[in-house]
C-alpha cells in the first residue's frame, strides 16, 4: 500500500502539486529523519480520526481495502484541505513503538544478564510509549521454546532464530524509566491515535501487536520522563547491586550529531564508573548502514570493560531477530 501511496506522492511532489505544498520547507531533509513517514503517519491519523473519512475505504486499519486509483484523487483532496494540519505533523519524529523489537531487546538482556546476574535498572532513550519497558509481559514464542507470559494478548511467533540467547526464567526489574522529546501516553485515546497512525495500514499482523500490546500497557504503566536523551543520560550513573541498563532502538538516527556525541560521551563516562558490583550494559537495536543496505543489528557493550559485540541481527520490526 505504501509503495503506491508514496510513489503516487513522490510523482506528484516533483510534480508541484498538493504534496510539494505540504512538504515546503523539508526539500532537504536528511533520509534518516523518515520524512515520507512522518507523511504518511499524518494522513493515516486523519483516517483514523475520522477527519478524512472519505479515504476510510481504502484503508485496511478501519476496515477498507487498498486500491490506488481509486482512492489517489480523494488523498489529493486530504492534501490541499488539511494542508496546515499534515504540515505541521511533520515537525515531530515518528513515533513507531513497536513491540516486536522486544523481541531482540530481551535476547540481548539475557547476554547481559548472563555477564552480570544481578536485578534490572532499565532506562529507555527514545521510548516513545515505553511500550517496549513492558517486555516482560509478552509471549515470546521460538523453535523449540518460549519465555515471558503464555497467555499474553501479546505474542511474538517465531521471534528467534540461530543461536538461542542464554535464557533465564525471570528478569527481575526493579526501575523502568523511559525518556523521549514527546512521550506518548497509552492512556489517552490521542497517545493511542498517534501510536497506531504511524503502523502501515495494511501490515495487519502488526496492527494486531500493537492494538494488543496497548492493551496491556494501559494496565502496567512505567515512569516516562519528557526530554532529550542527552539531558537525560547525564543524569543516569550506575548503582551498587544492580546492573543499569540503558537500551534504544530505531532512535538514534533521529538525533543530531552534537547528541550523539554527547550520548556516546556520556555512555563511557557512565562506563568508567562501572564495577562488578555496579556493572553499565549498553544495548541498541538500531540500523547500521552496511555494504550495499541498512541492518538491523543487535548490539552491546558492557562495563567494566567496555567490551562490545554484535549479538544478531533484526528484521525492521524485531520480528524474528537471528542470534550470531
Ligand atoms: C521511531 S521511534 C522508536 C520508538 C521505540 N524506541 C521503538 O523502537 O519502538 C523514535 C523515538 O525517538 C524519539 N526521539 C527522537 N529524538 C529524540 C531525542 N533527542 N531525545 C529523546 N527522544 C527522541 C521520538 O520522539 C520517537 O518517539
Amino acid at each position: 500500500m505504501y509503495e503506491d501511496l508514496l510513489t503516487r506522492l513522490a510523482a506528484d511532489l516533483v510534480a508541484g502539486g498538493p504534496t510539494s505544498d505540504v512538504l515546503r520547507g523539508h526539500e532537504s531533509d536528511p533520509g534518516p529523519s523518515a520524512l515520507a513517514l512522518r507523511l504518511v503517519g499524518g494522513l493515516h491519523r486523519l483516517v483514523l480520526d475520522g477527519t478524512a473519512s472519505a479515504l476510510a475505504p481504502f484503508y485496511p486499519t478501519v476496515g477498507g481495502r487498498w486500491e490506488g486509483d481509486a482512492a489517489w484523487p480523494l488523498v489529493l483532496d486530504v492534501l490541499r484541505e488539511h494542508r496546515d494540519a499534515l504540515a505541521a505533523g511533520l515537525g515531530s519524529a515518528p513515533q513507531t513503538n513497536d513491540v516486536g523489537r522486544s523481541a531482540a531487546l530481551l535476547g540481548g538482556l539475557m547476554h547481559v544478564l548472563e555477564a552480570h546476574p544481578l536485578p534490572v535498572r532499565l532506562w529507555e532513550v527514545g521510548c516513545s510509549a515505553g511500550l517496549n519497558l513492558r517486555f516482560d509481559a509478552w509471549d515470546y514464542r521460538f523453535d523449540g521454546g518460549a519465555w515471558g507470559v503464555p497467555d499474553s494478548p501479546v505474542r511474538l511467533d517465531d521471534c528467534w532464530r540461530g543461536r538461542t540467547p542464554p535464557l533465564r526464567d525471570t528478569v527481575d526489574v526493579v526501575e523502568r524509566v523511559g525518556v523521549d522529546l514527546a512521550p506518548v501516553d497509552v492512556s489517552t485515546p490521542d497517545g493511542r491515535l498517534r501510536l497506531m497512525s504511524y503502523v502501515w495500514p495494511d501490515q495487519a499482523d502488526r496492527v494486531a501487536r500493537l492494538r494488543a500490546a496497548l492493551e496491556v500497557a494501559a494496565e502496567m504503566p512505567v515512569d516516562l520522563v519528557a526530554g532529550s536523551a542527552g539531558d537525560a543520560v547525564d543524569e543516569l550513573d550506575v548503582e551498587r547491586g544492580v546492573v543499569t541498563v540503558l537500551w534504544h532502538s530505531t532512535f538514534w538516527q533521529y538525533l543530531a550529531p552534537a547528541e550523539r556525541d554527547r550520548l556516546a560521551a556520556r555512555v563511557a563516562e557512565i562506563g568508567a564508573h562501572a564495577t562488578p558490583e555496579a556493572p553499565f550494559a549498553h544495548l541498541r537495536l538500531e540500523p547500521v548502514r552496511l555494504d550495499g543496505g541498512f541492518e538491523n543489528l543487535v548490539e552491546l557493550t558492557t562495563w567494566p570493560g567496555g567490551v562490545g559485540r554484535v549479538l544478531g541481527e533484526s528484521a525492521a520490526h524485531g520480528v524474528p531477530t537471528t542470534w550470531e
